[in-house]
């Protein structure tokens, strides 16, 4: 029998060859790797994979590969919850609701997606950085949504250059001199409004516009719920980790609905995560 340690090691230099061969199929742009399963060593799970041995870990594969290949332009939002479907406490404490695994996930979906974006209640709450950290890959661009400008240049996202940002505002907020189009390192661009905020579609199609295919929105609820409830979505991942908050800021939260069958049931994949389980909803196809 050979020593666990061994083990161990082979399952860490296979996932880092899997991930590599990830990080270059992201280079290619999406909807360009469907149709090419065998030469990617994937097969649907609980199949005779052909080709496995090309791809070391299939673990990763099946998780990440289907994001890669949906397209041509592909929008995947990721929450992290309580049991009681809480992000964060009421002040906005959100450090750490889930485990080191989903974390893990968050920066492997930034550095596979050409764009990470956020709502202003996470910059004003967090002040993340956004940037590739715990797993190697480039940076993405880092999109802000804010729809009146009210976040100051005084956060890192606008401070410093690890990556290019972009700040989403309306268009009567973006101004029209040189100076106005710019807030601190990021670039200003206007979004047509919708109801409270800015319109998720427009939000797309700009971005689209600017070479962005895979968008990652990695929150916070209002962001993400503003994006499901618009149809603007094709895939939501909602890490749910054993902790009941008891109260705070919701992750989703849609008008009301009067019976069940007015709900969104869509198809789920489930990964697990060490203590926490994701799911992820394949919302392709649902509608707004
Ligand atoms: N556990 C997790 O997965 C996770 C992830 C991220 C953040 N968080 C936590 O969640 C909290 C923040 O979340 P949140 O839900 O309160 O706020 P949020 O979604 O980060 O930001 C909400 C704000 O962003 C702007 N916004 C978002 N979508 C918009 C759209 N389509 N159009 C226009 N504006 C839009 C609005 O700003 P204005 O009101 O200025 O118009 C809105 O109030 C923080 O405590 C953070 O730590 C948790």
């Amino acid at each position: 029998m050979r020593p666990v340690g061994k083990h161990v090691a082979e399952a860490q230099s296979d996932d880092d060859a899997a991930w590599d061969k990830l990080l270059l199929l992201a280079k290619q742009p999406p909807g360009s790797l469907r149709g090419d399963r065998r030469r990617l060593g994937g097969q649907p799970k609980g199949h005779a994979a052909a080709g496995d041995g090309d791809f070391p870990a299939p673990s990763l594969r099946d998780l990440y590969l289907p994001l890669l290949e949906a397209g041509p332009t592909v929008a995947v939002a990721h929450l992290g919850q309580s049991l009681d479907g809480r992000i964060a406490t009421a002040s906005g404490a959100s450090h750490y609701v889930t485990g080191e695994q989903d974390i893990l996930h968050n920066h492997r979906m930034r550095a596979l997606c050409d764009a990470v974006l956020i709502g202003a209640g996470t910059v004003r709450h967090d002040d993340p950085q956004l940037t590739v950290r715990l797993c190697s890959g480039r940076n993405p661009v880092r999109v802000v949504v804010d729809t009146d400008r009210r976040l100051d240049i005084g956060y890192q996202v606008f401070r410093d250059s690890s990556a290019a940002t972009l700040l989403l505002t309306a268009e009567d907020k973006a101004g029209a001199t040189a100076t106005a189009a710019r807030h601190g390192t990021a670039e200003v661009v206007g979004i047509p409004r919708l109801g409270q905020g800015l319109c998720p579609q427009a939000i797309r199609r700009t971005l689209a516009a600017r070479g962005i295919a895979r968008l990652f929105i990695e929150g916070g609820g209002i962001t993400v719920s503003r994006f499901l409830e618009a149809g603007g979505l094709d895939f939501l991942q909602v890490t749910i980790a054993p902790l009941i908050i008891g109260s705070g800021r919701m992750g989703i939260s849609l008008p009301q609905v009067r019976t069940l069958s007015e709900s969104i049931r869509p198809p789920v994949r489930y990964f697990r995560f060490g203590a926490d389980l994701m799911v992820e909803c394949d919302l392709r196809g649902m509608g707004a």
